[in-house]
């Protein structure tokens, strides 16, 4: 038994960022994992291997589209399906030997297993109990099933499985044209296999920019994806090698079934607690399965902290880490915060799609005045040289203030233009500061620029 001023339950983006927090703060520190490797999801089965598996298959778009225009001649690279895993693993190995290492230097202990908390001021962690006078729960979340389909992790998959498919199928079908399934769909899409997702809504990426959804699918169809929409799946059976995806068409009721070699079912994460002791504890929780936490991320429990994926909001694993951060430093007596208006959202296609902070549709249904300043990539010199001409960048500013409240971007880097609109946002900045601002020719980032001047006088390039 040790004795700690913080033990962190869960070593993902929330946990591991908190707890070297916690050790900057001068804390005795300690995180609970039981998986293998440090890292959480993120590191392990989802935001870094996914990046890597885009980042080859983009590669490969590009060889197999764009060499031969720019004079680069000769056969298109073939995928070698096990050298591609390799190359995630090492990837994700880089990743989690560097966080083992951040621990070392931080002197922060790695208590292995799976920990629960079997009273305030205690955490369990196989048959050891260890005493800490904060605790915080940073457990994650899991894919959260559907009713009528049975995960194997072979034929039907999370996007675990999908991560680690024995060879690319030819025909995938990815139920949910949310962030997981338009990702993953992409990079098998481009590996060579057949994709239809299938969508409950009548629209992709639910809650964004409605013109970034209509250009979005535009893209993604160009590329090849096909999309069944206004689609509730109902079941899916599978044998050993091949799965039938049943569902109904919400317009008229039809009922239509999908072939497929593999499923992806996309549909959403929940919060994972299991095994924590929550229950028995009386930590409340919301409707929704979250941890209940108040505005300094303590439970009902004093001395329980929850933060990331676990609590309310997006599931983001920068929402986590900043949430490790502002938890970190209450625990430590400072003050902590997170700017809950400027988190960004990414997906990671190729072209990228960001956001940050409200859309029109969010805006005209508060009755909020606002003004619209956008610009196409076509305007933009460096994204027509390099092929990403599609998609544009669309800044909303109060109508009579032009403070920025928003931006949308759809095109080349969208994942680190959006960052400008972030600081912008953070510094209260409106619209024409940004206008104002220098920008290098030529870069994506003369878009952003364009969009904010479009908010006032009018873009240059358009
Ligand atoms: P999601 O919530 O983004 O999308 C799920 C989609 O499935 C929705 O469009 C929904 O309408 C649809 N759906 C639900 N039930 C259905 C049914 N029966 N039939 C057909 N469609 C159905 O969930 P997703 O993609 O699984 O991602 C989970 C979480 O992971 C999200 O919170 C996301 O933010 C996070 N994530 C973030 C990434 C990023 O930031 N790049 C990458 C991967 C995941």
């Amino acid at each position: 038994m040790a004795s700690y001023d913080v033990i962190i339950i869960g070593s993902g983006p929330g946990g591991y960022v908190c707890a070297i927090r916690c050790a900057q703060q001068g804390l005795k520190t300690a995180v609970v994992e039981g998986r293998d490797t440090l890292g959480g999801t993120c590191l392990n089965i989802g935001c870094i291997p996914s990046k890597a598996l885009l980042h080859a298959s983009h590669m490969l778009h590009e060889a197999e589209h764009n060499f031969a225009t720019m004079g680069l001649k000769g056969k298109s690279p073939s995928v070698d399906w096990k050298q591609m895993l390799q190359y995630k693993s090492d990837t994700i190995g880089q990743n989690t030997k560097g966080v083992e290492f951040l621990f070392k230097k931080n002197k922060i202990d790695w208590l292995k297993g799976w920990g629960s908390i079997p009273e305030a001021g205690k955490v369990k962690v196989g048959d050891e109990v260890h005493e800490a006078k904060a605790i915080v729960i940073a457990s994650g979340s899991e894919p959260s099933s559907l009713p009528g389909v049975e995960v194997d992790e072979k034929v039907v998959v999370t996007s675990t499985g999908a991560l680690e498919l024995g060879k690319v199928p030819k025909k995938m079908v990815v139920i949910g044209a949310g962030v997981i399934g338009l990702e993953l769909g992409s990079v098998y899409s481009r590996l060579g296999s057949d994709v239809e997702v299938i969508e409950f809504l009548d629209a992709i990426t639910p809650g964004m920019d409605g013109e970034v959804q209509k250009q979005f699918k535009k893209i993604l169809t160009k590329q090849g994806l096909k999309f069944t929409m206004g689609a509730a799946v109902q079941k899916v059976e599978a044998t050993k090698t091949k799965a039938k995806v049943h569902y109904k068409l919400r317009k008229d009721d039809s009922d239509h079934v999908a072939d497929a070699d593999v499923v992806l079912v996309a549909t959403g994460r929940k919060p994972y607690t299991d095994g924590l002791g929550l229950d028995a504890l009386g930590v409340e929780m919301t409707k929704r399965g979250q941890v209940q936490v108040d505005a300094h991320w303590q439970t009902n429990v004093p001395g329980i902290y929850a933060i990331g994926d676990a609590i309310e909001g997006p599931m983001l694993a920068h929402k986590a880490e900043d949430e490790g951060v502002a938890a970190a430093d209450t625990i430590a007596g400072k003050h902590g915060h997170v700017n809950y208006g400027v988190i960004p959202g990414v997906i990671y296609t190729h072209p990228e799609v960001a956001n940050v902070g409200a859309t029109e549709e969010t805006l005209k249904e508060a009755g909020h005045a606002f003004k619209v300043g956008k610009f196409s990539f076509m305007g933009n010199g460096r994204a027509k040289a390099n092929f990403s001409a599609d998609g544009f960048v669309k800044i909303i500013a109060d109508a009579a203030t032009d403070r920025i409240l928003g931006a949308h971007i759809i095109g080349p880097g969208a994942g680190d233009l959006i960052h400008e609109v972030c600081v912008a946002m953070e510094f209260g900045a409106s619209a024409e500061d940004l206008a104002m601002t220098c920008h290098a020719h030529p870069t994506y980032s003369e878009a952003v620029r364009e969009a904010a001047l479009a908010c006032g006088m009018g873009a240059i390039h358009m």
